[in-house]
């Protein structure tokens, strides 16, 4: 009898021991720092890039491409302004290794009568909210377009955009810059060498936009209206306050965008087959773009 008391005193003290030791062990583990690698993510960023068929392409692809390369979690959307890919821009992103989505948007026909004013990138930048609006639940984005130049830090302020975001963008009219003006830390006006009537006369490459505020505004679209295409996109967004514009770059007094311009290039002549036929030259002819 004495026997199977002590055998279960011991074993009752063992259970305890063991329950303690668990629920101790339990406390601890709750403790320690999360470190899963999902939860230490940064919020995406969706860059939105129109890109369409002439000599600079693959060049001006390249340089962009390199640039997004530096920064994390960010997935590129490159949307040609054509009725099908391209197997050089293929090759190029693949090459660049940036993580992307490649897709075709073509600029309707009844806007291409209008040579001199021409939508440039709308129906690729449309396309892309489009696929936002069925593939992207958190995040940021920002257009992108292929041919401006881009300062990394600009990315990891914009990641963090609320609403809307708004930076100064260099190299827009005879101003030089195109910015929010701000006074007493707050927007008072746009400082833009064209204002043409617009309420946000402000530049493609000077502004972001979370994507969980874009599925708040399900009709939020970017007209077909050469010049007023930033402004009709951000007036789709309504309501959206003044107050509610979040200033990147230092409050506005950096430059950290360029609206830059690439000369445009002759279409490559043809190589004369007769004179190269066995040499590199027949390779390199392949990868030339022409309009
Ligand atoms: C800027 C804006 O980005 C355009 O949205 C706007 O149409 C234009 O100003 C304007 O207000 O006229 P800009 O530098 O003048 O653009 O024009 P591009 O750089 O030639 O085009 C903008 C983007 O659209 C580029 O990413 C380009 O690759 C693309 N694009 C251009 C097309 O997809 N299709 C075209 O026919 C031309
Ligand atoms: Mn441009």
């Amino acid at each position: 009898m004495a026997l199977g008391k002590s055998i279960k005193m011991y074993l009752t003290i063992f259970v305890a021991t063991t329950c303690i030791y668990m629920v101790l062990y339990q406390y601890h583990i709750s403790r320690q720092p999360i470190t899963s690698p999902e939860l230490l993510k940064p919020p995406p960023l969706y860059i939105i890039t129109p890109t369409y068929r002439r000599p600079e392409q693959l060049a001006e692809l390249t340089r962009l491409g390199y640039t997004l390369k530096h920064i994390t979690n960010l997935l590129w959307l490159v949307i040609e302004d054509a009725n099908q890919t391209s197997p050089l821009v293929q090759h190029t992103l693949n090459r660049i290794g940036v993580p992307y989505i490649y897709l075709i948007a073509p600029m309707p026909e009844k806007y291409k009568k209008n040579k001199k004013a021409l939508p440039r990138g709308v129906s690729n930048r449309n396309r892309g909210l489009e696929w936002l609006r069925q593939n992207a639940t958190e995040g940021v984005f920002y257009f992108a377009d292929d041919d401006n130049t881009y300062d990394i830090s600009i990315f990891e302020e914009m990641r963090y955009t609320k609403k809307v975001s708004m930076w100064p963008v260099g190299l827009v009219t005879k101003f030089g810059v195109s910015s929010p003006i701000i006074r007493n830390g707050t927007i008072s006006g746009y400082y833009d060498g064209w204002i043409g009537g617009r309420k946000y006369p402000v530049d493609m490459a000077g502004f972001a936009v979370s994507v969980k505020f874009l599925h708040e505004r399900p009709t939020a679209q970017m007209p077909f209206k050469p010049g007023y295409e930033e402004d009709g996109f951000l007036k789709s967004l309504s309501p959206l306050n003044v107050t509610e514009i979040e200033l990147l770059a230092s409050n506005c007094t950096e430059i950290l965008t360029w609206h830059t311009q690439t000369k445009k290039n002759e279409n490559a002549a043809p190589l004369n087959m007769t004179k190269y036929r066995d040499t590199n030259l027949v390779s390199i002819h392949k990868l030339l773009v022409r309009k």
